[in-house]
C-alpha cells in the first residue's frame, strides 16, 4: 500500500508515462502527471501542463508539490523527445532541443525536486538502449548518455537519503516508435533475441520494482529483450 505517497511523473500524457502513472495510480500512489500536451485531461492524474525545458514549466511543478497533500516519493524523469539525423546532416536546433528536454529538464526537475523526496524515496530516469550508439540518433544518444552519467553522479550527491536509478529501454511500442517507418522497424525487431517490442506496462513494472529496491542506486537496469546481447 502507498498511502499519502505522492509520485511526480513527466510525460505522462501517453506512451510510457501514461502506463507508469496509470501503474503507480493503481498501487495507490497519488501521481501529479506532467505533459506540455493537454492530453493529460483524459487521465486519472493530478495534472500539471507544463513545458518542462522552460522555468515557468518547473515552477508550475514544484508549487503543485508543495501545496498537494502527501508525501514526495517518487520521481520519474520519463519525458523525451526525439529529431532523429545523421551526424552531417543535424540541424542546430535539432541537436538543443533533444538534450534539452532530455537531459536538460532531467536534470533542471531533479535539482528541484531533490529536497522535497522523503528520506527512503527516489528518482528513476529514463534513458534508452540508444546510450549505447544508434545510428542515426547522435543527438538521442548523447542526451541519454547524458542521463547515466547523470544518474550516476545524483546517485553518489543523494546517497543515503535518496536512491537514483535509470532504466534503459529498447524498442517499446509507443507513438513514438510508431513513428520509425515500417521496413525499418521490422529490421529492428528482427535484431530482437525476444522476437517483439516490449510494452510500456513491462518499463512500469521495472519502475514499480526500482522504487521498492531499498539497497540498489545509481544503476542503469537494461529492459531490451535482449538487444545488447552479441549473438
Ligand atoms: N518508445 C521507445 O521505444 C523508447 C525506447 C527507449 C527509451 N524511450 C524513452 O522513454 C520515454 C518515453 O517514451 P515514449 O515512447 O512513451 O514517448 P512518447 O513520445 O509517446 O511520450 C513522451 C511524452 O513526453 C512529453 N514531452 C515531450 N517534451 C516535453 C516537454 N518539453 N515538457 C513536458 N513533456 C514533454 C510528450 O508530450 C509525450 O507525451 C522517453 O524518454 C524516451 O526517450 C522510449
Amino acid at each position: 500500500m502507498s498511502e499519502g505517497r505522492i509520485a511526480v511523473v513527466t510525460g505522462a500524457a501517453r506512451g510510457i508515462g501514461r502506463t507508469i502513472g496509470d501503474c503507480l495510480v493503481a498501487t495507490g500512489y497519488t501521481v501529479i502527471g506532467v505533459d506540455v500536451s493537454d492530453q493529460l485531461a483524459e487521465t486519472d492524474f493530478d495534472p500539471v501542463q507544463a513545458d518542462l525545458t522552460t522555468d515557468g514549466g518547473l515552477d508550475a511543478v514544484s508549487e503543485r508539490v508543495d501545496t498537494i497533500d502527501g508525501n514526495l516519493h517518487l520521481l520519474v524523469n520519463n519525458a523525451g523527445i526525439t529529431r532523429d539525423a545523421r551526424l552531417v546532416n543535424m540541424a542546430r536546433d535539432e541537436f538543443t532541443a533533444v538534450l534539452e528536454v532530455n537531459l536538460g529538464a532531467v536534470f533542471r526537475l531533479s535539482t528541484r525536486l531533490r529536497d522535497d523526496i522523503v528520506t527512503g524515496g527516489s528518482i528513476v530516469n529514463m534513458a534508452s538502449r540508444a546510450y549505447l550508439g544508434n545510428f542515426g540518433q547522435f543527438n538521442y544518444s548523447m542526451s541519454k548518455g547524458g542521463v547515466v552519467g547523470l544518474t550516476r553522479a545524483m546517485a553518489l550527491e543523494l546517497a543515503p537519503r535518496v536512491r537514483v536509478n535509470a532504466i534503459a529501454p529498447g524498442l517499446i511500442a509507443t507513438e513514438m516508435s510508431m513513428g520509425i517507418p515500417d521496413d525499418i522497424r521490422g529490421k529492428m525487431v528482427d535484431a530482437i533475441p525476444m522476437g517483439r517490442m516490449g510494452e510500456p506496462d513491462e518499463i512500469a513494472d521495472t519502475v514499480l520494482f526500482l522504487a521498492g529496491a531499498g539497497y540498489i542506486t545509481g544503476h542503469v537496469i537494461v529492459v531490451d529483450g535482449g538487444r545488447s546481447l552479441s549473438r
